[in-house]
């Protein structure tokens, strides 16, 4: 064993500042009230030790989504047979590490076995089919699951019902009745409608609180929408935008998440692109943060070593906040920064009634303010406070970010 003195100590946690508690994105999520801040995983990735210590660093990330190995395909490849290997290796990681389990998914037109997308199905048998595949797998992970993605995906762009082998041969009762399915094999777990480019109004975020108000009218429980959050660089809704997207559906009583937030951009990656992308991920982070009701963002991955975006759409890529080497890029220092609360700039008016005159005293703009606690206090362009407020150091992360700690 070796000791350390106390000079030591002092010394390591100042050069490894990554190291203090509460510097990562869950441990400040959590801190302003939200959940977790989380990321997906695979199975494949796991045998990457790198890779798994830091999916199991809890500063960043207090929830996991597995990526593929809860879907039908996955867990019952022929009718009435489960396997569950792989969706609860990631379950007994998430539990080993103290994070929440968002469960994903059971209802999809997509990664079904060919015996339910090739079947010969009535309406009657689909339906059985479908039930029993939510009742064994819900009633596995009962207890397991912040939440479940109950249906994913049952909408086209304009917003009318996608003509998948569960629409066109059930119709949209499929919806109510797949969350009545759920609800009664765990009456605890969250239930969520799950789907994309419905975080920014129009058509298909009208038919997501269309399906919430469905599923209601068959007095069946729905606690939340997830907006998934696949984003462009540089097209992203504006963090206003998400915001009164997502009070249009937590005005219906349901909470939101963000669910596999990722910004991906064209290739090559540069520094202009990853400007950007760290305000656009900031933006959809701040907009979860100020939506009551928003309980936590996930992020689809969080390297672009194991990121789905480039064997998905040509040419496109580096869409996660760390590169393909592990590093932190500029949307890291944008979550971060967005959840922890950029430096307050307060400004003080001050009236003499003794005199007509009025005086002006700016106790805080940004180049002489104080940063508050877990705020940023300096890095590559930072024109804000650099000192922070009393009892707080200025701490370097990277050339990019310094945060009060
Ligand atoms: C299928 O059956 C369910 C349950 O009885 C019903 O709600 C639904 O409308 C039926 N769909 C069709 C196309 O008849």
């Amino acid at each position: 064993m070796v000791q350390l003195s106390r000079g030591a100590l002092a010394l390591a946690a100042s050069i490894l500042p990554q190291f203090v508690n509460g510097a990562g994105l869950n441990t400040a999520a959590v801190a302003k009230g939200q959940l977790y801040f989380g990321t997906a995983t695979d199975n494949p990735e796991l045998t990457d030790t790198s890779y798994v210590t830091q999916l199991s660093n809890t500063d960043d990330f207090g929830q996991l989504t597995p990526g593929n190995s809860q879907k039908w395909d996955t867990i019952e490849p022929s009718q009435n047979t489960f396997s569950y290997t792989k969706g609860d290796a990631i379950a007994n990681l998430a539990e080993a590490n103290g994070q929440k389990l968002r469960c994903h998914n059971l209802v999809w037109h997509s990664q079904l076995p060919s015996w339910v997308s090739s079947g010969t199905w009535t309406n009657a048998t689909l339906l059985a089919a479908m039930k029993n595949h939510i009742t064994n797998v819900v009633t596995h992970y009962k207890g397991r699951c912040y939440a479940w993605d109950v249906v994913n995906e049952a909408l086209n762009e304009d917003g009318s019902y996608r003509e998948s082998i569960w629409y066109t041969t059930i119709g949209p009762a499929y919806i109510p009745i797949a969350f009545a399915t759920a609800a009664a094999a765990d009456p605890d777990v969250k239930l969520y409608y799950n789907d994309y480019n419905i975080e920014y109004s129009g058509s298909k975020a009208t038919g997501a609180q269309n399906i919430v108000k469905l599923i209601q009218s068959y007095g069946a429980k729905i606690d939340g929408v997830g907006l998934q959050a696949h984003f462009i660089v540089g097209s992203t809704p504006s963090q206003s935008a998400q915001a009164s997207t997502m009070a249009g559906y937590t005005n219906l009583g349901v909470e939101v998440a963000i669910t596999e937030l990722d910004i991906r951009m064209t290739l090559p990656s540069t520094d202009a692109l990853l400007a950007q992308q760290k305000t656009d991920y900031s933006n959809t982070v701040a907009a979860c943060l100020a939506t009551k009701g928003c309980v936590g963002v996930t992020i689809w991955d969080w390297t672009d070593k194991y990121s789905w975006v480039p064997n998905t759409f040509s040419g496109q890529g580096a869409a996660c906040p760390w590169d393909e080497n592990y590093a932190k890029k500029p949307a890291y220092t944008g979550i971060l920064t967005a959840l922890g609360g950029t430096a307050i700039a307060t400004t003080t008016t001050t009236t003499r009634s003794s005199t007509s005159s009025t005086s002006t005293t700016t106790s805080g703009s940004t180049a002489t303010g104080v940063a508050q606690h877990w705020a940023q206090c300096g890095g590559s362009g930072w024109t804000g406070a650099t000192t922070c407020v009393s009892g707080y150091t200025c701490t370097y992360f990277n050339d990019y970010y310094s945060q009060c700690l």
